[in-house]
């Protein structure tokens, strides 16, 4: 309920295929949130970026004005505005980085861009207080898989990333390949259930007992070979007629190898960095399997911060709080401020820096 100590802080979040608005009263409590998954993109397989684009454009408004109503806030209340200005789609972001910067000059607010990336790694802290840094963060998204070191917010050191697909997209790319529908991950994860992870072996790559710290491969992922492995065996099960009856068995073994790899190089940053809390972000980690094998392993010595699902997958309300803090610090747009698709995070230092 309206009435706490504010600001109000209006998100809002377009870089892909969710609308989605918040209002935020403080720094943590959530009034108003409204979440639009497109599902123009179905028939597709895939979210496709004019398609996207439109579909923002029709539904902004109302988005904004229900998560308003939702809030009971009118939007000459909001103290300033949060919107993700990138990465993502162009044309997706620059719906929501010209609405808010259209409402803010019309309101006489200021406004402030967020990375989307950087939405995430607060995400877990809207519900849990204690999810802070110091944390190795682990944001594991459709367009970016990040292994980080933070240990402050805006301090955040590189430790690793892919070298090619997302662990989002893999899990997407696995799925159509098994015929089943987009966003693959909930698919997968499903289908996994009634299968036996270890029916069929598939590579863990860049994940050899040989790597050290300092190895660019030592936290470095890739996935596109995980792919490509699916594909051979889906060729050969089709081939011997079998495919129907071994899908959920396929779907497990490569859910299985894309833990492991996910899980076993966070681990390895836990023990290098000597901090034994970890935080998850990003629409991967709404998967319960990756979750309970990273506390199954951490064991009772750590812990593990994430989102509810909800809150896992893109949203506006992780964008107001990540505006929440950027504003405090003075961050605010300037008047050429605009979307950039490979919009720089913030704080976050290269390996070799
Ligand atoms: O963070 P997000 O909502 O959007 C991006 O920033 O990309 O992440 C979407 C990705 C998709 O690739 C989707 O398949 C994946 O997160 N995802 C999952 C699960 N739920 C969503 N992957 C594995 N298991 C899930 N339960
Ligand atoms: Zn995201």
């Amino acid at each position: 309920m309206k009435g706490g100590p504010g600001p109000y802080v209006l998100g809002l979040e377009t870089s892909c295929d969710e609308t989605s608005a918040a209002v935020l009263d403080g720094d943590h409590c959530i009034l108003g949130h409204v979440i639009l998954s497109q599902d123009v993109h179905e028939v597709y397989g895939g979210v496709v970026p004019e398609l996207a684009a439109r579909a923002h454009l029709q539904k902004v408004d109302a988005v904004v004005d229900q998560a308003l109503a939702e809030a009971g806030v009118r939007l000459d209340e909001v103290d300033f505005l949060g919107v993700t200005a990138g990465p993502g789609l162009i044309g997706a972001l620059l719906v929501g980085v010209c609405w808010v910067k259209a409402t803010a000059y019309g309101l006489g607010r200021p406004w402030v861009p967020v990375h989307h990336m950087e939405a995430h790694l607060f995400a877990p802290s809207l519900e849990d207080q204690k999810a802070e840094p110091p944390f190795v963060a682990l944001l594991v998204s459709g367009g970016h898989t990040l292994l980080i070191h933070a240990t402050a917010w805006g301090v955040y050191r590189l430790l690793g990333a892919t070298r090619d697909d997302a662990a989002g997209e893999a899990f997407d790319k696995v799925a159509k390949l098994l015929g089943l529908p987009y966003p693959g991950g909930p698919a997968i994860e499903r289908l996994s259930a009634s299968g036996d992870p270890k029916r069929h072996l598939l590579p863990r790559p860049m994940l050899a007992r040989n790597q050290r710290p300092g190895d660019a491969d030592f936290y470095d992922f890739s996935f596109s070979g995980l792919k490509t492995a699916v594909v051979q065996l889906v060729r050969s099960l089709e081939a011997e007629g079998t495919l129907d009856s071994e899908r959920p068995h396929v779907a497990a073994a490569f859910q299985a190898a894309a833990i492991d790899v996910l899980v076993s190089k966070t681990l390895r940053a836990v023990e290098e960095t000597d901090c034994p809390r970890v935080l998850f972000g990003g629409g991967v980690s709404a998967n319960k399997a990756l979750r309970e094998e990273m506390a199954a392993r951490m064991g009772s010595g750590g812990e593990l911060f994430h989102s509810s699902p909800r809150l896992a997958l893109d949203n506006g309300a992780m964008v107001a709080r990540a505006a929440r803090f950027r504003f405090d610090r003075g961050e605010i747009a300037t008047p050429d401020a605009s979307a950039s698709a490979a919009y720089p995070f913030p704080g976050l230092l290269s390996r070799v820096a």
